[in-house]
């Protein structure tokens, strides 16, 4: 693997531990002004120093981040639905160039594949052609897999799509945690996070959180759970504690509402 692309994966996967922290918040490429997100710049900021990485699309980062920012980027880079296209939801293509993702400087790209979707070659030609365009400059590709509805979120659909995605040629994949997740993490060879997915409670999400990481997975990419929570900024601390300061469920939690105005 070249410096460069080693270089740019340190700063997605932290080398003090090979945990990290990625706070979700692309999902207005297709949802629009989501709940928390409506002023993304005021929701964003205050979170920023907890997280190791922030994963936008580029309207969000051209409009609402300051350049002036230290967190490395991981760039949202396909789409092409809305929530109100119920048949196609999700039937996504390249929407940002990789020329742009490096006029933008990020760090890592990310792409979603939709295995099981009567659309999922488009998706999956999609994703290697980005792999294909990234890897010519050394820029690691982000599978996101098991976005959208009807997928089922079992351990053996799970393996497949994240399996799928790393033989495509993903650095990383993003999942969804799952009951017997080390199936997935054991079956996948490279490093797996979980997504938040729908806003459950802090109690809950800091489980996952936890059990994901007993499971093997290197950290979350997660957006809803944070930025929907009661209290963002210890919400995401404590997810913070427990990917990188061994937090155990109860003590995250505590954390959360010890912190919480
Ligand atoms: C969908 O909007 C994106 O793929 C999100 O990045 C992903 O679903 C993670 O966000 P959340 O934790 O809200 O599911």
């Amino acid at each position: 693997m070249d410096w460069g692309m080693k270089n740019r994966l340190s700063k997605i996967i932290k080398p003090k531990d090979g945990h990290t922290v990625m706070l979700a918040v692309d999902h207005g490429y297709f949802m629009g002004p989501t709940t928390g997100l409506e002023k993304l710049d005021q929701m964003v900021n205050p979170l920023i120093p907890y997280a190791d990485v922030l994963m936008p699309t580029r309207g969000a980062l051209r409009n609402y981040i300051s350049p002036d920012t230290e967190i490395p980027i991981c760039l949202r880079v396909s789409g092409g639905t809305s929530i109100l296209n119920e048949k196609n939801l999700l039937h996504e293509g390249i929407i940002v160039s990789i020329e742009d993702a490096i006029r933008l400087n990020v760090s890592a790209v990310a792409f979603s594949i939709l295995v099981g979707q009567p659309f999922e070659r488009d998706t999956l030609l999609g994703f290697t052609q980005i792999i294909d365009d990234a890897n010519r400059y050394n820029i690691p590709v982000l599978a996101v897999t098991a976005v959208g509805r009807g997928l089922g979120k079992d351990a053996k659909y799970l393996s497949l799509a994240s399996r799928m995605a790393a033989e495509l040629g993903a650095s990383i994949v993003k999942t969804y945690f799952c009951p017997n997740f080390e199936k997935v993490v054991d079956t996948c060879p490279v490093p797996i996070v979980i997504a938040g997915g729908k806003k459950i409670p802090e109690k809950d999400a800091i489980q996952m959180a936890y059990d994901a990481l007993q499971a093997g997975a290197i950290g979350v990419d997660m957006g809803r759970n944070i930025f929907q929570s009661s209290d963002p900024v210890s919400m995401i601390k404590a997810v913070n504690a427990v990917v990188h300061k061994k937090y155990s469920p109860k003590e995250a939690y505590d954390l959360f509402k010890s912190k919480k105005k």
